[in-house]
């Protein structure tokens, strides 16, 4: 969605601004940009294509500069286009700007501005901002009071970070999207997200909407931006984070995605270990409620629909799971003893910030799971539990689903006063994913992703726990391998998509012991129809032409089961050819609606 750096300090800019894209490339990646200033002038370097594409081209780091800024796009106004890349300057190249978000009022403004004189080089909305600001100095204002001033004028979301190439200042602004403020004994950071400065510094403040920075060389002010545009300023605490830098490379392995499969022996044992008096709190809420609602997008609600099972099994709670984007039409059920509960790798998905805005307006209370600790979801909540997962890079989401799931079987078991219990089964799973994630299990499954590379369409099904999972692992297949792959509950399938099946379509049927009889008969109904049936499950059938085993761990199946599947997806993408951590069209933390 958009990865926007700035540097000021007294080290070389351009290493760090090209070392910051590199970490957040998986924001976006269809052009890229950078601007140093130097000696009051500017030079910016952009074009279309991946970030290593275009440094080979036009070499982001051969100048040398103590003050950068750099953005990695993934396209929302404006097509993809070298003119459209950022960062875009107003007409005099004294204002520089980077930005993540929408402005939805841009063409009113623009508009406008143009017909005050201002010449526009781009499609983008992102150029209003520039020029707004090059229009409030001339009437007087100053760079900060222009800026503060432009925030409250545009609408919609935006993470900016704004050059003045005359007063070597860089100003940084929070609207709605993320951005950070890195502190180091030799310069400061802004970014959309902390390890695109972790190599550098683990200090970090985390920034709130209609919060405004201003850096030079001599330090950082910090400034609220109340509705009337008025500047006040404001003291911050410095957090250090515990993210390792490491945790950020991608290391020997290939991907980001393969580590971070790989890394879910970890993740799951650091996701439980978690404050027991927070654990409290969210089993107090859940047992006062009137209506509790899972609200999260993508694979976070593939994980609602898996705690929603477990809810409803281990405590005999029901619970509604929503598509973030869809909950506004749920508002007229909700009140004040209603729960909400978010769920996001980010806390950054629009969809879902939406959703708990509009639930908090109606009196409901926000308890969330959420990765990446300072994020908005974690301010705009009343509680909530950090998944312990590191950062995840790979836009395709895998360890933080792991966690998630690992959350809300502690949550649930908490209820149902089996806590311990619950805790002892998730420790035992971590002996059971470092042998589903073996060198020869991963093996197996690149075979079996060798016999799907050419096929064009592939179906899953399951049940129960595992009918979420059947939807998280199509999900997997279809974003990054680009094979149409669609789950279906066992029971459905005789309710119309068996006409699907034919000589030859593959099917994966994951069948646990609480399913064995009825999806094993619904895969038999698929070998029937002379489909090819890769079974993965605790025990073989003949019905299998295919056999992944997964071993039976009841309420945990769906991390069990869920391994393989992200590695065939992961395999079918390298085997056809795609890059898994940057998948087309994608982007991590979708900050638009
Ligand atoms: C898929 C994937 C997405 C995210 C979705 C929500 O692999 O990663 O579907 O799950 O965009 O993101 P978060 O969890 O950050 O809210």
């Amino acid at each position: 969605m958009c990865g926007i750096i700035g540097f000021i300090g007294n080290k070389n800019a351009s290493e760090i601004i090209y070392n910051g894209l590199k970490h957040l490339e998986y924001r976006g990646y269809d052009s890229v940009g950078v601007a140093y200033i130097k000696s009051k002038d500017v030079v910016i370097k952009k074009d279309v294509g991946k970030l290593n594409e275009v440094n080979s081209k036009l070499n982001f780091l051969d100048v040398k500069s103590n003050i950068g800024l750099g953005h990695c796009r993934w396209a929302t106004t404006g097509a993809v286009t070298k003119e459209n890349a950022h960062p875009h300057t107003d007409c005099n190249n004294i204002i520089v700007v980077v930005h993540n978000g929408i402005i939805e009022n841009y063409l009113e403004l623009k508009n406008d501005l143009i017909k005050k004189g201002h010449n526009f080089r781009s499609d983008t909305d992102t150029e209003v901002f520039s020029h707004l600001i090059e229009q409030k100095m001339k009437e007087g204002k100053s760079f900060e009071e222009a800026c503060s001033i432009a925030s409250r004028i545009i609408q919609g979301t935006a993470a900016l970070v704004i050059a003045n190439t005359e007063e070597e200042k860089l100003i940084g602004i929070k609207i709605g999207s993320p951005l950070v403020l890195g502190v180091s004994d030799f310069g400061y950071f802004l970014a959309s997200d902390i390890p695109a400065f972790l190599n550098y510094t683990k200090k970090v403040i985390f920034l709130k909407d209609f919060e405004m920075v201003v850096l030079d060389k001599s330090g950082y002010r910090i400034y609220t931006i109340d509705e009337s545009a008025k500047m006040h300023e404001t003291e911050k605490k410095v957090y250090t984070i515990d993210w390792d830098a490491e945790q950020a490379e991608k290391g020997s392995f290939d991907h980001f995605m393969i580590k971070e499969i790989l890394e879910q022996v970890d993740a799951i044992s650091n996701a439980s270990i978690q404050d027991v008096k927070k654990l409290e709190k969210f089993s107090e809420k859940i047992l006062k409620s009137d209506k509790i609602f899972f609200v999260a997008s993508g694979t976070s609600y593939h994980a609602s629909l898996v705690g929603s099972y477990l809810m409803n099994k281990i405590c005999g709670i029901s619970t509604i799971p929503i598509i973030a984007s869809e909950f506004s039409h749920y508002i007229n059920s909700i009140n004040d003893k209603t729960l909400i509960i978010a769920i996001s790798q980010s806390g950054e998905t629009y969809d879902v910030l939406e959703a708990v805005r509009l639930a908090k307006n109606k009196g409901a209370k926000i308890f969330s799971i959420v990765n990446v600790n300072g994020s908005t979801l974690t301010w705009e909540s009343d509680d909530y539990l950090l998944m312990n997962c590191g950062p995840e890079i790979g836009v395709a989401a895998t360890k933080t689903y792991s966690a998630e799931i690992v959350l809300l079987e502690l949550i649930a078991c908490f209820v149902a006063k089996k806590f311990e219990e619950g805790k002892m089964k998730i420790n035992y799973l971590r002996n059971i994913i470092y042998n589903l994630t073996s060198e020869s299990s991963r093996n197996a499954i690149k075979d079996i992703a060798k016999f799907l590379r050419d096929k064009s369409n592939l179906f899953l099904i399951g049940r129960g726990l595992l009918y979420p999972t059947a939807m998280e692992g199509a999900l997997k297949i279809k974003e990054i391998s680009y094979i149409h792959a669609e789950a279906f509950a066992g029971g459905e399938l005789k309710h119309g998509t068996l006409s699907l099946i034919e000589d030859g379509v593959p099917v994966i049927a994951l069948i646990d012991e609480a399913t064995k009889d009825s999806t094993l008969s619904n895969a038999r109904e698929v070998k029937a129809r002379k489909g090819i049936v890769i079974g993965v499950s605790p025990f073989h059938d003949e019905a299998f032409d295919f056999w992944i085993k997964v071993p039976e761990c009841n309420n945990l199946n769906p991390i069990a089961f869920i391994i393989p599947l992200q590695l065939l997806a992961y395999y079918l993408a390298v085997l056809r050819g795609f890059d898994p951590d940057k998948p087309r069209n994608l982007s991590k933390s979708i900050t638009v609606k």
